[in-house]
């Protein structure tokens, strides 16, 4: 949306100037539509990391980093940690509304329909090694529903892609516990249509089949909270890649798949196992946090404080606050490792108050405490990722969707500046010299 009251944003080439819209912000930054530099000048922007480049206007999730302020489709991210289900959250996401009674007993009625998977899942999980990372099985599982529904995979007709995402939602959580079921040598677990999606998720997890398994009803609303916390952040490493996959037109699944590989890297959603490699590593040897932290500040072997900084954030990140909170709660429920929350909090201490934090706006991230609890409630750290991505997949879904209905998005291209060689002959082996 542009507005033409607002005054145009000038810029000053070879003596020639150029005037670019402003789009207005509802909060926030507002945007200046720089298409036509390329046509008028010859010249492309470069934005390493995409520091100052918005990739397009959503209505989905704001983030005001300076001030710790998430909202989502409006609603402030603490209300709805504290009030809604996980679900709720992703309807909201997904449809822009929280939705009343009967939408959301019909909206839950739907997915519960589809939560099995195909019977083949079973072989194609065993082809995998065992131990093999679960985000490289989850990426390519959700990859390969698009051969199991081959009507549900034009982006073009919108009762596919709905169809695509309430079989995303639904599948996902029973593809995640069978992988989890898988690499601990249990036996598959089918949903329970009785039981609520995360409820249903624990119970496909950690239940088996010949006991009855009562889902501890704080594990379950612990475990809603931090899906809620995960479920956007706007044009983040993964949610940037599903748009971009999906602006070729791939399906919904192709798009997802991808966004999950983004998410595996430990810059991004897989902070949350390295966080708790950190925190062993600094137990075991026994080197303590004080000298950990020197070692952070100098740089030393490229280390980091894994869960500390954001692209956005440059003020303590709201669903940090929140996770801090709930791993008190859980571990003192559930006895965690008590040891290594401490350590976690000693680190946060001493890198609040350390002018090298301080300088650089470094705060501990929604990483920083998550794995603390997963842990707590009996999962192995290798399922932190997925399960982040779990959390994310609404948000990938109503971003993948935006994009579609948006009639400005174009197939993401970027250009590039050139500093490779100028052009050159081509000359035969025998005749070249070796470059050292
Ligand atoms: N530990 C130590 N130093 C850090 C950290 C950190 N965790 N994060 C940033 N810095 C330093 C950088 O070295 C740089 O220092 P310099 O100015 O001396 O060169 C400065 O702070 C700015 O950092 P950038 O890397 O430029 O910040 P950017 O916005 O590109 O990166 C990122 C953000 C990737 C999250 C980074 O802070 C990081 O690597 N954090 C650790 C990994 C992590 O927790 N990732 C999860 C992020 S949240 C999420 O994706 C869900």
């Amino acid at each position: 949306m542009t507005d033409q009251n607002l005054a145009p944003a000038t810029f000053e080439v070879d003596g020639k100037r150029l005037e670019f819209q402003r789009h207005p912000a509802v909060e926030g930054n507002d945007g200046v539509n720089i298409g036509s530099l390329l046509r008028e000048t010859g010249l492309v922007t470069l934005d390493h990391g995409f520091m100052n480049t918005a990739s397009c206007e959503s209505t989905i999730t704001y983030i005001d980093g300076d001030e710790g302020i998430l909202r989502y489709r409006g609603y402030p991210i603490e209300q709805l940690a504290e009030n809604s289900t996980f679900l709720e959250v992703a309807y909201l996401l997904i449809h822009g509304e929280l939705p009343d009674m009967d939408t959301y007993e019909g909206y839950m009625h739907r997915l519960k329909r589809h939560r099995l998977l195909h019977e083949d899942f079973n072989a194609f999980f065993h082809a995998f090694p065992a131990h093999g990372h679960p985000m490289a099985i989850l990426q390519a599982g959700i990859a390969g529903l698009a051969t199991y529904y081959p009507h549900t995979l034009n982006p073009k007709d919108p009762v596919e892609v709905d169809k695509a995402t309430t079989l995303l939602m639904a599948k996902v959580p029973t593809m995640i516990a069978s992988i989890f079921r898988r690499a601990a040598g249990l036996p598959l677990l089918y949903p329970d249509n009785s039981k609520l999606y995360a409820e249903d998720f624990l119970w496909m997890t950690f239940g088996m089949p010949y006991e009855k398994y009562d889902v501890d009803p704080m594990l379950v609303s612990a475990l809603n909270r931090l899906l809620i916390l995960h479920a956007d952040h706007e044009q983040n490493c993964s949610t940037a890649t599903v748009r971009m996959v999906g602006s070729a037109d791939a399906n919904m699944y192709a798009s997802v798949a991808a966004g999950v590989g983004a998410l595996s890297g430990p810059l991004h959603g897989g902070a949350n196992e390295a966080v708790l490699a950190m925190l062993g590593k600094i137990r075991e040897s026994g080197e303590g946090v004080a000298k950990f932290v020197e070692r952070v500040k100098n740089k030393e072997d490229d280390v980091k404080l894994m869960g500390f900084g954001h692209r956005v954030y440059k003020h303590y990140d709201p669903r940090a606050a929140i996770v801090k909170k709930s791993a008190h709660e859980v571990l003192e429920k559930l006895g965690g490792d008590n040891e290594l929350l401490d350590l976690a909090m000693e680190l946060e201490g001493i890198a609040l108050s350390d002018e090298y934090f301080v300088e650089r706006k470094l705060y501990p991230n929604v990483d920083f405490y998550t794995g603390l609890i997963y842990k707590a409630m009996g999962f192995p750290e290798k399922m932190f990722t997925p399960l982040f991505a779990l959390g994310r997949l609404p948000g990938w879904i109503s971003q993948y969707r935006e994009m579609l209905e948006d009639p400005t998005t174009k197939i993401g291209r970027p250009r590039q500046v050139y500093v490779g060689e100028a052009e050159r002959a081509w000359v035969p082996r025998e005749e070249r010299q070796h470059k050292a």
